[in-house]
């Protein structure tokens, strides 16, 4: 058995937080022999929902649960953390977009990156959840300048999962055997998915499904799905989240499989002509825990109009926020 690592978790009592904890308890972010210190972030109004949250959590009786804190200060919440999930944030209701969520989020992620850069360990890793997340990554990495950009990425991997479990339907497949999809640019409907390399046992995504459902139809549901859930359940989703952020955390530190790969938000290198620095979806291969994006995808004139939308749309976000962007340093790249 290893020793145990600290895992920080914003929004821990949300809906989330709770249906993420009990599976990040019994070994799924991380794997069957790895314990964890979980160390649980809340406003202070939600301080007796979070106390209710852990004794929940310690009458599961977790194996790999080594110690369990509760934190409404970041600072002491962060304190040498290995991973932080940044969950907390208020989600969208039913007939938001995004967009407006924007201001109202944007703050509460200047100060997490000022609070992860002065107290986490070193090399912590961070995944943001909140939405909108590419942008609300994109001000925690620049308010953590003693970190690297590409110790903070967001989540776009629900998308993806999203189309693996669709096509799954759709083809009467298993969705573990769906192979290189990809998820470009921003967590919001602008997002591109894309099948064009995809394969299932080594057959084309392209020659088993039809284009026009393709292009027409499947696209829109994915980009739409989260208001899709909203509607349906007066509430954004909560069990598909946890599960993809738990997954993502898993391709980051365990690696993907073979030459397979899945979508991460991570600040562009540059690749595919996407503006430097945003934190844009990228289809990331991950081996002894780091990711590196995909090279050299051939793509169709119709998705590059698309990832060119997707891209304008971040570039916009940017400028929203522009004020709560500190310059950024040479010592960074
Ligand atoms: P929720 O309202 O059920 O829970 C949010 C929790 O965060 C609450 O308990 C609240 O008290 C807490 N919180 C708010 N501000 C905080 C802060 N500054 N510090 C610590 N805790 C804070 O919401 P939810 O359904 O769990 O969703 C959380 C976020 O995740 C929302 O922004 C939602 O839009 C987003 N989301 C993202 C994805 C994605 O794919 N990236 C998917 C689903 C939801
Ligand atoms: C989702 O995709 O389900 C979430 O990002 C929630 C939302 O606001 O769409």
């Amino acid at each position: 058995m290893r020793s145990p690592v600290r895992v920080a978790v914003t929004g821990a009592a949300g809906s989330i937080g709770r249906a993420l904890l009990s599976r990040l308890g019994s070994g799924a972010m991380l794997g069957p022999d790895q314990p964890v210190i979980l160390q649980l972030i809340e406003l202070p109004t939600a301080m007796d929902q979070l106390r209710g949250v852990a004794m929940e959590l310690e009458d599961c009786a977790f194996p790999l649960v080594h110690e369990i804190t509760l934190h409404s200060d970041p600072a002491t919440g962060f304190q040498d953390t290995d991973y932080a999930i940044l969950i907390g944030a208020r989600p969208r209701t039913k007939g938001m977009e995004r967009s407006d969520l924007m201001r109202i989020n944007a703050e509460i992620f200047s100060v997490q990156g000022r609070q992860i850069n002065d107290h986490a360990n070193p090399n912590v890793r961070v995944l943001v959840v909140g939405n909108p997340c590419n942008t609300n990554a994109l001000i925690a990495s620049r308010n953590a300048p003693d970190l690297h950009p590409t110790q903070f990425t967001a989540m776009s991997r629900l998308d993806h999962n999203r189309m693996a479990g669709i096509l799954a339907s759709r083809t009467g497949t298993n969705a573990s055997d769906i192979r290189k999809l990809a998820v470009w640019g921003n967590h919001s409907a602008t997002m591109v998915p894309d099948i064009t390399h995809g394969n299932i046992f080594g057959q084309p995504l392209t020659e088993l499904v039809d284009q026009q459902w393709y292009q027409n139809e499947f696209v829109g549901r994915i980009q739409q799905r989260g208001a899709e859930i909203i509607q349906m359940c007066g509430q954004s989703s909560s069990l598909s989240a946890a599960s993809a952020a738990l997954d993502h955390m898993n391709s980051w530190v365990n690696g993907t499989h073979g030459d397979d790969y899945v979508s991460m938000v991570v600040p562009s290198d540059g690749s595919y002509g996407i503006s430097k620095g945003i934190m844009f979806s990228f289809p990331v291969r991950c081996r002894f825990g780091r990711y590196q994006i995909v090279q050299g995808l051939p793509l169709k004139p119709w998705l590059v109009d698309m990832i060119k939308r997707t891209e304008e749309e971040l570039l916009t976000e940017r400028e929203m926020v522009r004020d709560l962007l500190p310059a950024e340093t040479e010592a960074r790249h």
